[in-house]
Formats: C-alpha cells, structure tokens, sequence
C-alpha cells in the first residue's frame, strides 16, 4: 500500500469523536478479542466520565474478524467507508491485522494493533501503530532465558505454518538459541485449527529435546500439552504471548503446568497504576485484565490522548500526533513509539501453574 493516504473522513457525528475496533470475538481466537473489546471500552468509559474530549463524547464500534484475514480487512473497510472512524484499533492475531493495515493505510486512517507483535504490521505504512513490543524481542527473551536460566542444551520447535506470528517467532527463537550455542534437535509444523498433533510430537519425541518451544495461540497450545504428555514427552513447553488466555488452563490442564511463556505484563505487579487498572477491570468484566485487556486499553488511550491534542481530526493530523507518542504512561508498560512506529518495552517471562501463570521475570530491551 505504500506511504500515501486519501482524503481524510470527516467525524460521523458533530457530537461524538467514533473510535472503531475490529477483532476476533468468536473462533479460536475469541479471548483475544473479548479481552480487547473490554480493554478499549473502559477506556473509552472513564475518558467519557473524564468529560470527553473537546466537548465530545467518545463511542466505539466494533465488528467480530472471527479470527480471519478477510474478515478483518473487510471490518475495516465497513468502519471507515461506512461508519467513518477516526482512528481503527485491532486485532490481536499478527495475520488480521496484516489484512486490516493494507486497509487502513490505503484510507489514510491511523490503526493502532494493541497486540500484534509481528514485525511486519507496522511495516504496511506510516499509518499504522502498535502499543505492544515486537517479536524479534519477544523470540530473543525466550532463547535467552532457555539458555541462561532454563540452563538448556537442546530444543525442539513445533510452529503454526499458517500464522504469520508463529513463523515470525520460531526464526528469532532458532536464530537466537542457535547464536546463544544451543541446538534446534527437530523443527515441526502444524496448521491452525488442527487438533491432532501426535505425528509431529512423535517425531519431536525422537530428537530427544529437553524443551518443546510452540509459537502459538491457547487453543493450539492447550491441546499440544495434552497429547505430548500422553506420549510420554515430559518436557516443558515454552512459548509466547499467544498462550495467554484464560482457556489455557482448562484446555491444557495439568499438562501444561511448569511450562514458560513470555508475555506482556503481569497483574501481579505491585505499581500503583497496574493495580488500580487491575481493580477497575475486575469491577467491570468480573476477570482478572490479561495481557490482552491491558495492551488494548494502553491503545485506546494512545488514541484518545492524540484526540486531545491533534490540532484536528483529520486523518494526517492524528497519524502525525500518535507518531510522537512519547513516555505515555501505559499499564503494560511506557510507550514512547520509535521512528518505525513501534514502542521499546520490556517482556515479562510467566510459569504456567494451577489456574494462573506466575510471574518470573522481567528482561529490558
Ligand atoms: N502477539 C500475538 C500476534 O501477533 C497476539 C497476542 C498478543 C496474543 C498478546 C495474546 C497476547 O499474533
């Protein structure tokens, strides 16, 4: 799509500043977005009891990309030709929000993905933002901590070859462990929404690894556990952000116990801001915020702020307001967006226990 934008859209409404959203409430991914759509309504919710922004109120609205490509892109084109948002936040899932920045950029609208850690997103154009690291660190702090902490020799990889996210991680995390003096024993492939992987986790069984490390999302994730205990792989799993969703635990049970997975933020952590957002979540949605409801309501409030201080609404005003993000006080940590649109965090590592992950620690980038 380039760097070109087209004719901004003008507000839907005099009174109401329209943030859309469009991410996956139903399919495999639908943590993802159920979490997401929460994150950026309480935001939108204390902004509003804030007074709103420049005399107006802030609403949202959102479409369900079922966790599919053409579905987001589609969601997208529905929310700036038709309903005329000002900025587009969403999806979670690397491969949706590829489809929706092609959109989204070709408009001249700005989209800030929470949660999309693949490099390439950003990549689409000067429109598009994210609030979240990206995954060449996220790859580097598992390999590390498999080596360093983890004091591991010899892993073993199982990735999603239809997810750009699984592909993107499992070459950092090959690249890294491989530099760090450890050995991929065998890399495996599966494909979203498969549900037996006993070929590939037999052949996995083989290379003898010490770890298995699976790139991908809970509904995968939990089910691999499952099978590779029941074929007597008794090694950790290790994993990224894609792993966190409450279903975790019931899909994987105790299989998955005693695993790794780097992630965005921890509600443990004690700073004032994280629990009070923490404890407003709770109050609303009766859930402890994942990484997913934190990152999201960091986006909408990224958007909200470059609301308040574009000198308009028009598309190049608020692309060139968000680009200058800088120290804003996230609760997934402060995001000041580096001249590829990309904030500069640090990744938390958690261990999946009973009904919860832990915290482990924090690696800086
Ligand atoms: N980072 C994942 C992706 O790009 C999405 C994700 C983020 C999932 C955070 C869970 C938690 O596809």
């Amino acid at each position: 799509a380039g760097n070109t934008a087209a004719t901004p859209p003008a507000p839907s409404d005099a009174n109401t500043l329209l943030l859309g959203v469009a991410t996956s409430l139903t399919g495999g991914q639908a943590t993802f977005g159920i979490s997401t759509r929460n994150g950026i309504e309480l935001a939108v919710k204390q902004a509003n009891e804030a007074g709103g922004v420049k005399d107006k109120k802030l609403a949202m609205r959102v479409y369900d990309t079922q966790g599919k490509p053409e579905e987001a892109a589609q969601a997208v084109t529905r929310l700036i030709t038709q309903d005329k948002v000002l900025v587009v936040l969403g999806d979670v899932a690397s491969s949706n929000s590829l489809a929706m920045a092609e959109k989204a950029q070709a408009a001249g609208v700005p989209m800030i993905t929470p949660s999309s850690t693949n490099p390439t997103v950003t990549e689409k154009g000067d429109y598009i933002f994210r609030a979240c690291f990206i995954d060449p660190f996220q790859g580097f702090v598992m390999a590390k901590f498999a080596r360093e902490n983890l004091k591991l020799s010899q892993v073993a990889v199982l990735q999603d070859n239809k997810s750009a996210y699984s592909i993107g991680l499992k070459d950092v995390f090959t690249r890294k462990f491989t530099e760090m003096g450890g050995k991929i024993a065998t890399i495996e492939s599966f494909s979203q929404g498969d549900t037996d992987y006993r070929a590939q986790l037999t052949a996995i069984k083989k290379s003898q690894p010490e770890a298995i490390y699976v790139p991908g999302y809970y509904s995968e994730v939990g089910v691999i556990a499952r099978q590779a205990k029941e074929l007597g792989l008794n090694v950790p799993l290790l994993g990224g952000d894609g792993w966190d969703s409450e279903k975790l635990y019931e899909l994987g049970g105790s299989a998955i116990q005693g695993s790794y997975f780097t992630n965005h933020y921890s509600p443990d952590n004690p700073d004032p801001r994280i629990q009070k957002f923490v404890a407003d979540y709770k109050a609303a949605y009766g859930a402890v915020p994942d990484a997913l409801a934190a990152l999201a309501y960091d986006a909408a409030n990224m958007a909200i702020d470059a609301l308040k201080k574009a000198p308009d609404t028009s598309g190049p005003a608020l692309r060139d307001t968000i680009a200058k993000t800088k120290d804003f006080p996230g609760v997934g940590g402060a995001i000041t967006l580096d001249e590829k649109r990309n904030p500069v965090k640090a990744a938390v590592v958690l261990k999946v226990g009973d009904g919860k992950s832990d915290y482990v620690t924090t690696v800086n980038p």
